[in-house]
């Protein structure tokens, strides 16, 4: 493995390293798909497997991602073409896939916009009382829509282009704790409902009934995937995070502290989120508020805030500005390893780097798939929509999440544990000096766990995509 370590721009402190990381491993994941796949895929046992796979798997590829961003200085193409000429297509893997997330992931965010000012006004005037009929109205308000997901989208370019040390990392010095503060918040809020406690069953009583539906396959997929999205793992956000750590940082401590951090905040999120639709669902009747993904977002959890009352509005706010922020931090992590590809090139030609130029062409590229699926609606304005997908959002998403995230994962795993010397990137965790004494635990993980695992999310993620077709 070729080193190259030039002057290439470094995080300016651990601290705001680790919450630029933070900032990009905590988003839409934590707050609509943890909770959700938690309560419905066992409550309990579910934990337990995640747990297992995040310290098995997850700080395992984080740390490798790591490592290997370091040590060649790259970002995620450059970091594996210096493995060799044919790993270069595993780096070209990685990069398509921030390319296809960020298509939906600002989209999503420009909703979260849309809803922050929602509540906003309605703290002043009358509250969203259909959050059904909110929602629709605002899927098919194209123009709107267009317009929500570029501001999203310029205010994560306006992050990036202030760089490494000045842009990303002071945002996520002041973002990240803002989250957590605002986070808290809302789980006091959530959890003190009437009838709050049955969602805390739902997330963490073991549910044995579930285990017999679900197949163990089934139960490792759901959490494999969902893991390494949330971990933002396969993808070389992290590959390109790690090309910008200083050789005195602990890769180890980092990766675990990180996965972590996800971890725990999923878990706020849970709490923030479960026991107030349970609350409303109880105070309503209205059973059909549990949900996942968008709906869970954007109808049932407005749902709730109506339900709350007069502070319902001020609730809503601070929830949807705060999802609206751990996107932002996610975003920012997608375009920065996409842009990293166009500053390695500069670097390695000796010229100057052009932030800001390569920021902006990023954005264009990145704003065309959003357009798509900011007009598509979620398939509520009738566009076609390839291979016959419910909409374009889910079609970015089956491409990224159920198809190049695990293969590109199997392949990050074979590679550096297989045909590559192991050694190399347990070097590079040494290289700040420590010694790390689970070697070879860790090359077991990465030769035999990680690639099995990978294989299973793989095969549960094939056999998902036939129900998110529409016949
Ligand atoms: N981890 C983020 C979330 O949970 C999304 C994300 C950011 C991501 N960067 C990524 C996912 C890289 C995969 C790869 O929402």
């Amino acid at each position: 493995m070729q080193k190259n370590n030039t002057d290439r721009a470094e995080w300016g402190s651990n601290l705001g390293f680790l919450l630029a990381a933070v900032g990009s491993a905590v988003g839409l994941g934590n707050i609509w798909g943890f909770p959700y796949k938690l309560g419905k895929s066992g409550g309990f046992a579910f934990l337990v497997v995640y747990m297992i796979l995040v310290m098995t798997v997850g700080v395992v590829i984080m740390a490798a991602e790591l490592s290997l961003g370091r040590r060649t200085g790259k970002g995620v193409v450059g970091a594996f073409a210096s493995l060799g000429k044919k790993y270069t297509i595993i780096g070209w893997m990685g990069y398509a896939a921030p390319l296809l997330i960020m298509g939906f992931y600002s989209v999503l965010a420009g909703y979260c916009l849309k809803y922050a000012i929602g509540n906003f006004q309605a703290m002043f005037g009358a509250p969203i009382a259909d959050s059904g009929a909110f929602f629709s109205g605002m899927l098919q308000n194209q123009g709107e829509s267009v317009l929500y997901t570029l501001i999203c989208l310029g205010l994560t370019l306006l992050i990036v282009i202030g760089g490494i040390d000045k842009g990303i990392e002071r945002f996520s010095k002041i973002a990240m704790p803002a989250l957590f503060v605002m986070m808290v918040v809302v789980i006091i809020r959530s959890v003190t409902l009437e009838g709050a406690s049955e969602g805390l069953k739902f997330m963490f009583v073991p549910n044995p009934d579930v285990l017999k539906e679900n197949s163990m396959l089934g139960l490792l997929s759901t959490a494999g995937g969902q893991m390494f999205f949330s971990l933002s793992l396969g993808m070389g956000t992290m590959v390109t995070y790690g090309s910008y750590l200083p050789k005195k940082e602990n890769i180890v401590k980092n990766a675990v502290f990180i996965s972590l951090a996800d971890t725990a905040v999923a878990i706020m999120a849970g709490l923030a989120v479960m026991p107030a639709v349970f609350a409303t669902m109880a105070k309503t009747g209205d059973t059909s508020l549990l949900k996942s993904g968008p709906s869970l977002l954007f109808v049932s959890l407005q749902t709730v805030f109506y339900e709350m009352g007069a502070v319902g509005a001020v609730f809503g706010f601070i929830f949807y500005a705060l999802v609206l922020i751990a996107a932002i931090t996610s975003m920012v992590s997608l375009v920065e390893a996409l842009c990293a590809y166009f500053i390695d090139r500069q670097e390695q030609q000796g010229k100057p780097v052009t932030r800001k130029k390569i920021a902006c062409m990023v954005g264009a590229v990145v704003a065309v798939s959003g357009i798509i699926v900011a007009m598509d609606g979620l398939g509520s304005n009738g566009m076609w929509v390839p291979f016959h997908i419910d909409c374009w959002l889910d079609f970015f998403d089956i491409c990224a999440e159920n198809i190049l995230m695990p293969t590109t994962a199997f392949l990050i795993a074979v590679s550096l544990g297989w045909c590559k010397n192991p050694h190399d990137i347990l070097d590079e965790m040494e290289a700040d000096g420590s010694t790390f004494r689970y070697r070879k635990a860790y090359i077991f993980c990465i030769r035999y766990i990680v690639p099995v695992v990978m294989l299973m999310v793989l095969v549960g993620m094939l056999k998902a995509i036939p129900t998110m077709i529409v016949k």
